[in-house]
Order: C-alpha cells, then structure tokens, then sequence
C-alpha cells in the first residue's frame, strides 16, 4: 500500500500519466543509461555478439553526443566490474589536475578563492580521462573491433538526436551562460525545442579521428593539439605534456558484506565504495525491514549512519595516490560499531557533535550513470561526469564537446566554502596530476555468489545515498527494479545539518515527528534526488531494468 502509494505521489511530481512498477524484463542483456538512443547502441552491440566491455564504449560514445548534459568525451569516469567468473575489479579514468595545478591556484593575492574560477570556462577543466578509459576497458575486456564500437555514436552524431522536454528545459536554464563563454554562434545558441533534432558535425568528425588514430589522437593528435589550443586561448591550464602523460588506472574495488549480500564499489579517489560501505554496515544490526521504508525509524538510522559517514568522507578521503588514506580502519567493525554508539531513536545527534567536525565537501549535481549485462553474464557498472551540467558551460565547436569543470571538486582552499558555501579538507587540495575527490558511486552487488544487482546514479554527494536506497529497497523492503528507482528518497551528509528530501514525497505526520526528534527537513533545495539506472537479476535468471524517470532514462535489452 505504501508502495503504492510512493508511486503515485511520484507520478503526480514529475507530471507523468503513469510511472510503470516493474522495469523492461529481458531474458539475457539489459543497457539502462540516461538516453534511449545510448541504451539501444549498446544493445546492438550486445545483439552483434559484443560483450559488456564493447558496450560500455559504445554506450559511453552515444551518451556523449545524445545526452551533452553529462555524457562526454572530456570528462572522466568510474568503471566497477564482475565478469561471468565472478572476478571483479575497476577502472578510474578520472579527470587530473594539469601539472601547472597548484594548492592555491584558485586563491587571490589575499588568499580569497576567486569566485567561479574553479566552476566556469577553461580555467576549471581537469585533464579528461574518458577516451583513454574507453579504449583502456577495450584493450583489456573487448571482443568487437574497435570500429564497430565507436561508428555507431558517429551515425547518431550526424544523424542527430531529438532533443526531449528535459533537454529544452535545461539548455534554456544554462544557455546564458554557454553562449556568454562559448560565444553567440556556439552549437548551443540555438532556440532549441522539444521534437528539435540537433546534429553533432563537429562530434562526428572527431569520432572518426579516434576510430582512424585510436585513442592517442585525444592525446597528441590532431584533436590533442586543437583542445589545448583552444583551452589555453580561453585561459586554462592543461597542457599537451598533460595530455600525453595521462593514464588510467585498473583499482582495486571496495568490497564488504551487507547480511547475506557482497557489495562491489568503487575505491579512493572516489569516495562512494568506501561510504556506502560505511553506512551499509552501521545500520546492518538494525531490522529495516520490520520498520518499513521510509518509516521515521528507517530514516533515522539511515540518516544518523550518513551523517557519521560523510563527516569521516570530508575528512579522511583523497586521491590514494597522493595521500594516506586509512581504509582498513574507516572500514572495521569495531570502528563503525563505535561511531553509532550514540544515536537514539529518542533525539537526532547534532551534527556538531560528530567528529569531525569542520570540513566538508560537496559535487554538482550532474553527472551520468549506465548499467550493462551481457548474455555472457559480464556486468559493468559506470558512472561518468563532466561536474557540472554541460560541465564548464564551455562548448568547444571545432571538436564537438564541453569542457569540464572538475577542478572544483578538488577543496580549493581547506575550511573555506566552495561555491555551493560548504568547504573541503586538505585530502582532497589541488597538486599537480592529482585526481579530484567523487562522489561517483558505480556498484554491483552479489547474492549468494551469483550476480545480484548493477545500480549506480549521478548527483553529487547524493549519489551514495541514492544507491544505497535503491538497494535497501529491493533487499530490505521487497521492492521490484523499477519501484526501487521510482521510490522518494532523501538524504543527509552531515553538513549541513538538514535531511534533505522531495519535495511532496513525505507525508507531513511522519515530517513533523521527525522534526520533534530533532530532524531538520529541507524540500526546496533539491526537486530530485538521483537518477538511478539500475539492473536486478530475477531468481529466474531474467533480468529487470529499473530506468529513473525522473530523466529521459531508458532501457534496452533482449
Ligand atoms: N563531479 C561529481 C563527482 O565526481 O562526484
């Protein structure tokens, strides 16, 4: 009844006539991404017998020319395996600091942070890391030639993607600002309309270099040489030596038990394996299931296990290679027993009382996730970013993609707030070829030694959260894919000291018994809380896409 009811409060919030409970059911592959035209790609590539590994390069190519928003080739990416053998392991081609980076490079003579230098233009883009993960992935895992994988993103980039309400709406929001930085003529001055359909020329032609030249003419080619052209005539930093030098790398992932499940995640530099972690096993002891979803006491334990996480998250977490970061002991059972050993039902624990107590950091909101199985039982779970949406709002027209601005998930001065008035912690400061600290949380989860579940969702610092509700609701609360993706979620992360919710998702008895209990409640600074595309692997060994309506989210398989 609950459910039902969750279900259809979403229905009446995102204006749909109806939210569908149970998710396309496929027998053998399923691609869920943040555009339809990128699900089906990567499923013909599964259908021309292509396992996981080509179909998240295709799936990665065709989001960066139909969703721009957050899909790219100038941003940079998580990838969290497991392959039919049940080994697992993950890929970080996150986004660097260019070698001219420096701790104080976004501060003023005075060692005030100049405000957007970090956010807008060319002086925020970190060297990108999605072309080299792509082909990284390929090299290792793929079974298609290369050709096979990227020509279908170049056809829809010359076809042309038919830009959907959501899209009018936020090339409406951002396009002052595209056009004030990218120029009047940009691709993206255009008065574009739901049913418009945009062709990526400029995308497509790029394309075709990196099938002709493979990866390294990203990094010292043709295109190498135009984007730090382009990036230094607008004032940036990154070089062609920071080009040429950048590498991914394959991670060791984040693993844990949560009762009979064993969850996969990604490790530092992002923060979200080892937070879900965190969380997960501080509110294991407790019987959710027995308080129902959303209950007050669900989320009491949830938010008071988040809140003691994300104070850990802003503290101790960074780049690994650059600093320590004590990961047996943030992830030890007796620590986590210790740090919920003062909650109560009967009160919140301010946040202030929680150590420690006074940095924090927060990411934009944009971001993109996929989640692919192929009929060989591979999974990939993969989350890619550009930070903000249509990153820097700097749109190069020579070569076809936005910048991104992911400097400023880097602390750009420790103890001082970032743009969104939170601020960040020495761990993750700027150094030279450092790599930014994410919230980025791609995950896989195992029951039973068998293939469970592929979730992830962009959203910054929600992210984690947003995962881990989309578990908790199928494990815990017997939810189907797609009911778990629909359901209202919330959010805390310490500082501020609010729970976060959407906005007409909560009912007001169970808001204001909160409130009594000291909880407080923030609807208007987030109309949505993630946009989770997820896979569940029935018992039947068919497999349940849940796609997030809350975008244009979309599933594809067969
Ligand atoms: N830029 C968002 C993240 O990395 O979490």
């Amino acid at each position: 009844m609950r459910i039902t009811l969750s279900i259809f409060a979403i229905c009446l919030f995102i204006g749909c006539k109806t939210v569908k409970t149970s998710g396309l059911v496929t027998e053998k592959a399923m691609v869920v991404s943040a555009r339809v035209e990128a699900s089906e790609i990567g499923k013909e590539i599964l259908a021309k017998g292509g396992n996981a590994f080509d179909a998240m390069a295709a799936t990665g190519l065709a989001l960066a020319v139909a969703y721009p928003y957050a899909g790219n080739i100038g941003g940079g990416g998580f990838m969290v395996y497991r392959l039919n053998n049940g080994e697992v392991g993950s890929l970080d081609y996150r986004e660097k600091a260019p070698k001219l980076a420096h701790r104080d490079m976004y501060l003023d003579s005075l060692g005030n942070v100049i405000p957007d230098m970090s956010w807008y233009g060319a002086t925020s883009t970190g060297v990108p890391g999605s072309i080299a993960g792509i082909f990284e992935s390929h090299r290792r895992f793929g079974k298609l030639p290369i050709e096979a994988i990227i020509q279908p993103a170049i056809s829809l980039a010359e076809r042309g993607v038919v830009v959907t309400r959501k899209q009018e709406k936020t090339i409406e929001t951002y396009q002052d600002k595209i056009v004030e930085l990218s120029g009047v003529t940009t691709l993206f001055s255009g008065a574009y309309k739901e049913g418009d359909t945009i062709k990526y020329h400029a995308l497509a032609r790029t394309l075709r270099r990196i099938l002709k030249h493979g990866p390294q003419e990203f990094y010292t080619g043709e295109t190498a040489r135009k984007l730090i052209d382009f990036i230094q005539s607008e004032g940036g930093f990154v070089t062609m030596e920071d080009l040429k030098d950048y590498t991914p790398k394959w991670r060791k992932t984040i693993i844990f038990n949560y009762k009979d499940l064993k969850v996969i995640s990604m490790a530092p530099p992002s923060s979200g394996g080892v937070t879900l972690a965190q969380i997960m096993k501080m509110i294991e002891r407790y019987p959710l299931d027995r308080y129902g979803h959303n209950s007050k006491r669900t989320i009491q334990v949830i938010t008071e296990a988040e809140r003691r996480a994300y104070a850990d998250r802003n503290y101790y977490l960074g780049d690994p290679d650059f600093v320590s970061v004590p990961l047996r002991e943030l992830l030890s059972s007796e620590y986590l027993e210790d740090r919920m050993r003062d909650f109560s039902f009967k009160a919140a624990t301010p946040s202030h009382q929680v150590s420690h107590g006074n940095v924090t950091i927060v990411e934009s909101d944009e971001t993109t996730h996929y989640s692919i199985v192929d009929q060989y039982g591979n999974a990939v779970s993969v989350t890619t970013t550009i930070n903000g949406a249509y990153g820097s709002k700097l749109y190069c027209d020579e070569l076809g993609f936005f910048l991104n601005n992911e400097m400023d998930d880097f602390s750009a001065k420790p103890g001082v707030p970032n743009k969104f008035g939170l601020t960040g912690a020495t761990a993750n400061s700027i150094a030279p070829e450092k790599r930014m600290l994410s919230s980025m949380t791609p995950t896989i989860v195992e029951q039973n030694g068998e293939l469970f579940m592929v979730v992830g969702t962009p959203g910054g610092s929600t992210i984690i959260t947003s995962v881990l509700q989309t578990i908790l609701n199928v494990y815990e609360f017997g939810m189907s894919m797609q009911e778990a993706v629909n359901a209202a979620r919330f959010h805390h992360q310490w500082l501020p000291d609010i729970v976060k919710m959407e906005p007409k998702q909560f009912n007001r008895s169970l808001k204001r018994k909160l409130y009594k209990s000291g909880y407080e409640i923030d609807e208007t600074s987030s109309k949505i809380i993630g946009k989770v595309d997820a896979i569940l692997r029935l018992e039947s060994g068919r497999l349940e896409a849940g796609a997030d309506h809350r975008g244009d989210d979309a599933a594809a398989g067969f």
